[in-house]
């Protein structure tokens, strides 16, 4: 069975990311490397973190352009073969489509609406609805364009599920397992438990797992393996 919980890798040292998915691959199977990552080391670096420890990708590259640029921009990552590859919903029908055209066996995963966007942002750069509706309407829409994964807060998983069925992957950030003190910067946090049983297929986890590593690999480990036990509970 494939582990629910995506570590997001966030680091730009290539040394540091093997070693986190070395440390957890017993409990993890998928690895969100973002921008940061991507931009340091590029397509190469990706392909070496593959090679070396056999693990999936989950790549954050979150596009965003005119469908012919997002098309090619797929096509250079589809060698790579991801498991997910994110684009912003809210570059259209036709963009979402281009990215699901350039590949072949990677999930496209779009994203709705950013959660570090308040009511009043959404209005501002001239979104009508509330952030809940337009999520909704954004993941529609890219379903219908062929997406087959979404990334939505686990405040809108219910909703999310509501309007693109069961087939689709809902993975989610801004989980904290219960025992965790603080939740850094995330707000409005839900356990892994409570987001699977709302519905998530993934959850993207990070700080909760990364920052065991300054007590040692085996630390990192067992906190990993702790939370998939925790929804299994
Ligand atoms: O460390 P933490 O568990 O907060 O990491 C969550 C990951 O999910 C980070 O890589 C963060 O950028 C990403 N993310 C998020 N909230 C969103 C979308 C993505 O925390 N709404």
């Amino acid at each position: 069975m494939t582990s629910p919980i995506i570590l997001a890798v966030d680091t730009p040292d290539l040394d540091i990311a093997r070693r986190w998915i070395d440390a957890t691959r017993a409990s993890i199977d998928v690895y969100k490397l973002g921008l940061e990552f991507f931009l340091s080391h590029g397509i190469d670096g990706i392909a070496s973190i593959q090679n070396e420890t056999g693990a999936s990708i989950f790549l954050d590259l979150k596009l965003h352009d005119i469908p012919n640029t997002v098309s090619k921009s797929a096509a250079v990552v589809e060698r790579l073969h991801p498991r997910f590859l994110t684009v912003h919903a809210s570059g259209g029908r036709a963009m979402v489509s281009a990215a699901v055209n350039a590949v072949t066996t990677t999930s496209i995963t779009a994203v709705t609406i950013l959660t570090s966007l308040s009511e009043n942002d959404l209005a501002e750069i001239g979104f009508k609805g509330s952030a809940f509706t337009t999520a909704q309407s954004l993941a529609q829409v890219a379903v219908d364009a062929g997406a087959t994964s979404i990334v939505c807060s686990p405040h809108e998983i219910s909703g999310i599920r509501s309007v693109v069925g069961d087939a689709i992957e809902i993975i989610t950030p801004g989980v904290r397992p219960a025992d965790e003190t603080g939740s850094d910067d995330q707000m409005r946090t839900m356990t892994p438990a409570q987001a699977i049983a709302l519905g998530a297929n993934f959850l993207v986890i990070g700080r909760p797992i990364t920052s065991r590593w300054s007590q040692g690999s085996q630390a990192m480990a067992d906190r990993a393996a702790e939370i998939v036990e925790s929804i299994h509970k």
